[in-house]
């Protein structure tokens, strides 16, 4: 609904300045026609032309108020300005003044068609007052025109300022325009009359001025927003979230400067290198080579995949609770440095596997070793997070399954089922279960006890279905959720990046899994491994804020918190690193410039996820969990639940909360890749940690 809502009003927009241009031009037409009859004609014209842009007004802010019932922050930022400070006063001169004059001249009684109009009544035409309002609307409605290139977020006295001062010489200019006009239809004497030359000659200057204006910022825009060769990630502005800031907490060199300089050793602070597992034998050890390789879907179509180990998605890497597990990289790419970040995993900072955060890209040829104790079981993934955008679609990716230290719920099956999107040739996308883009049948004895491992390493949101059996979300992101019911033909919502374990009894009769993105294919589980079952596509959406039974969690939506984040999401056209494009903000802003949220081991941190755009943000914290507290002013009444990845759809709003219990640099970032890679990307910043690490510079590092 929001989404709707937030198109028409972009489409409003759009049209508004179009259909109040031609109001305002056949409006200003009426004082130049000689005739009765033509006037007559002429005002009926303007009349309904006038009418059709007062309706497209309307109807904008309609949808103005019905988007500002899903909150206050959905409108009151550019939607606001161009609605209400640019559009509205035009548009209410308008019905006040001019209409009610083009309404008594459209229905007059003409007796003689070609009798000429009076000078007295072509200067009403003139008039200022009537001719005036129609203009007004017309350049308040440019305002909505341009609203995708207005910076969002902007402070409410920067903005009150800049649109009022537009909204005021503007005015200003078109009633001077208006009123010269007025006196020289009327003849008054000492209007001043300008010569054709001296009219060309200030059109002529006009167009220079507007059009240097214009290639002023174009080249501004790419000039500032070109990414330096390498740059510190430390460098956006520092939100504090209403605690303590550094230099008031007794760091008197302040994160920021520390951060310039790798290796300062001011008291307090600590390196990302010093947050590192360090002794102990590993329990387990894996190696993940990555490589190309061109790898064949089900359907025969073929990928250019990069792999680990030669498949895609990678191998499953298995492990148990309480493990001290060594994973080691090898890129044997042939030019690109790559890295692995474990998703989900609160593992120490230095182990996050962040290029230009937590270390360098590892260069091809080269291989590097992670290590870390696994804390809590699930199911959790690992991915490369040097350029994610090109990685992790191409396939450096694979599933981690933790394996509680004491068995629980025993299943007689554990399948897990990643859906991820193929860049397939000839050129098109194929939404796939693991590398399965057909109907994947599967033989099932009746009566085994199923556990269904839904992952999504794909960028965008994706629905599944399971129909033929009841089944119950046993889990989400990996986290156990508490008593859950059953359930019949829900549709599960799965955010890019998040986990959902489903768990069923297979009955005697077929069950079939899709993504609605691919109903035709799918898993059919059955006994003798040929049937199938009719997905059903259209049930309620699963609603995980009402699902299971509560229980106790350390903290909720009623505690104390120390730290109060607010990330509103929104886009925003222009350049991003000299590109022109749709970018991605958070607060306004777009990477590196995105805020730095600060805190200090051991605070409780409250955070609030805003969606005004128009697309899904899977919003990704790294190296913690956190509690969803509250769905759009709503707290949660079921299960506690956990994710790592929030999804943040447009018009929602989402209370989340976190302990700061595992100091380092933690990447904070939409987990659609596309979009981190234009800019939606921030990081949690404990108090005292430092990196030496860099984006860019001879290492290559490009986190999204
Ligand atoms: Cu799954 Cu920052 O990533
Ligand atoms: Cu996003």
């Amino acid at each position: 609904m929001y989404l709707t809502l937030s198109r028409l009003d972009f489409i409003l927009s759009l049209v508004l300045f179009p259909a109040w241009l031609a109001a305002a031009l056949t409006v200003r037409r009426l004082a130049s026609l000689p005739t009765a009859g033509r006037l007559r004609r002429g005002a009926r014209i303007a009349l309904v032309v006038t009418a059709l842009a007062s309706l497209l007004a309307l109807a904008r802010l309609f949808a103005f108020s019905r988007i500002a019932a899903f909150g206050w922050v959905f409108v009151g930022d550019r939607r606001m300005y161009t609605t209400l400070l640019l559009l509205l006063p035009g548009f209410l001169a308008t019905l006040g003044w001019s209409f009610p004059h083009l309404w008594a001249t459209a229905r007059r009684r003409v007796t003689d068609r070609t009798a000429a109009v009076p000078a007295a009544e072509r200067a009403r035409f003139a008039a200022p007052r009537r001719a005036f309002p129609p203009q007004l609307a017309a350049f308040g409605s440019l305002g909505g025109f341009f609203e995708k290139f207005l910076p969002p977020n902007r402070p409410v006295w920067l903005n009150l300022l800049v649109y009022g001062a537009i909204l005021v010489v503007g005015a200003a200019l078109l009633a001077r325009r208006a009123r010269i006009r007025a006196s020289r239809v009327s003849g008054t004497a000492g209007a001043p009359q300008r010569s054709r030359g001296r009219t060309l000659a200030v059109r002529l200057g006009t167009t220079v001025v507007v059009s240097g204006a214009i290639a002023a910022l174009v080249a501004t825009g790419i000039q500032s927003s070109t990414f330096p060769d390498t740059f510190s990630m430390m460098q956006g502005p520092a939100d504090y979230g209403g605690g303590p800031s550094a230099s008031h907490g007794g760091h008197p060199a302040g994160h920021h400067g520390m951060a310039a300089m790798p290796g300062a050793s001011s008291v307090g602070t600590v390196s990302v290198n010093d947050l590192k597992t360090r002794g102990g034998i590993p329990d387990r050890r894996f190696t993940l080579t990555a490589q190309e390789k061109k790898i064949r879907l089900a359907s025969g179509r073929t990928v250019d995949a990069w792999a680990f180990n030669g498949q895609i998605p990678g191998p499953e890497l298995r492990v148990k609770q309480g493990e001290l597990v060594a994973v080691t990289l090898v890129n044997r790419l042939s030019k690109d440095p790559v890295s692995i970040h474990w998703h989900g995993m609160d593992v120490p900072n230095g182990e996050d596997g962040v290029a230009g955060v937590t270390q360098n890209a590892v260069q091809p040829g080269a291989s590097y070793t992670y290590r870390f104790k696994v804390g809590e079981s699930g199911s959790r993934w690992y991915h490369s997070h040097q350029q994610g955008s090109e990685q992790i679609s191409r396939g450096l990716f694979g599933p981690l399954v933790i394996d509680p230290a004491a068995p629980r719920s025993a299943v007689d099956q554990d399948v897990t089922v990643i859906a991820h999107d193929w860049k397939a040739s000839p050129g098109v996308l194929r939404p796939s279960f693991g590398t399965s883009d057909v109907l994947d049948r599967r033989r099932v004895r009746p009566g085994d006890r199923v556990r269904l491992r839904l992952m999504n390493t794909s960028n965008l949101t994706r629905t599944f279905t399971l129909t033929g059996t009841p089944f119950r979300v046993t889990a989400l992101d990996g986290t156990d959720l508490n008593e859950p019911g059953e359930l019949n033909d829900r549709r599960l919502v799965l955010a890019a990046a998040g986990r959902m374990d489903l768990e069923f009894t297979m009955p005697a009769t077929p069950v079939r899994l899709v993504d609605l993105q691919a109903p035709e294919a799918g898993i059919a589980f059955s006994a003798d491994g040929k049937g199938s079952a009719e997905p059903k596509l259209d049930g309620p959406e699963f609603d995980k804020t009402s699902y299971g039974e509560s229980a106790a969690t350390s903290f909720g939506p009623d505690s104390k918190f120390d730290r109060n984040f607010t990330l509103v999401t929104d886009d925003w056209l222009g350049f991003y690193d000299g590109v022109f494009g749709l970018r991605q903000t958070v607060n306004g802003r777009v990477f590196p410039d995105t805020p730095m949220l600060m805190v200090r081991e051991g605070d409780m941190v409250r955070t609030r996820f805003v969606n005004r755009g128009e697309e899904d943000h899977p919003m990704h914290l790294h190296g913690h969990h956190m509690l969803l507290l509250r769905h759009n002013g709503k707290t949660l009444t079921g299960s506690p639940v956990w994710q790592d990845t929030v999804l943040v759809r447009p018009g929602e709003e989402w209370e989340v909360a976190f302990k700061a219990d595992n100091p380092g640099i933690w990447m904070d970032h939409c987990h659609n890749f596309v979009h981190t890679a234009l800019g939606m990307m921030l990081h949690l910043s404990y108090e005292g940690v430092t990196t030496p690490y860099r984006i860019g510079g001879t290492a290559g590092n490009l986190p999204e």
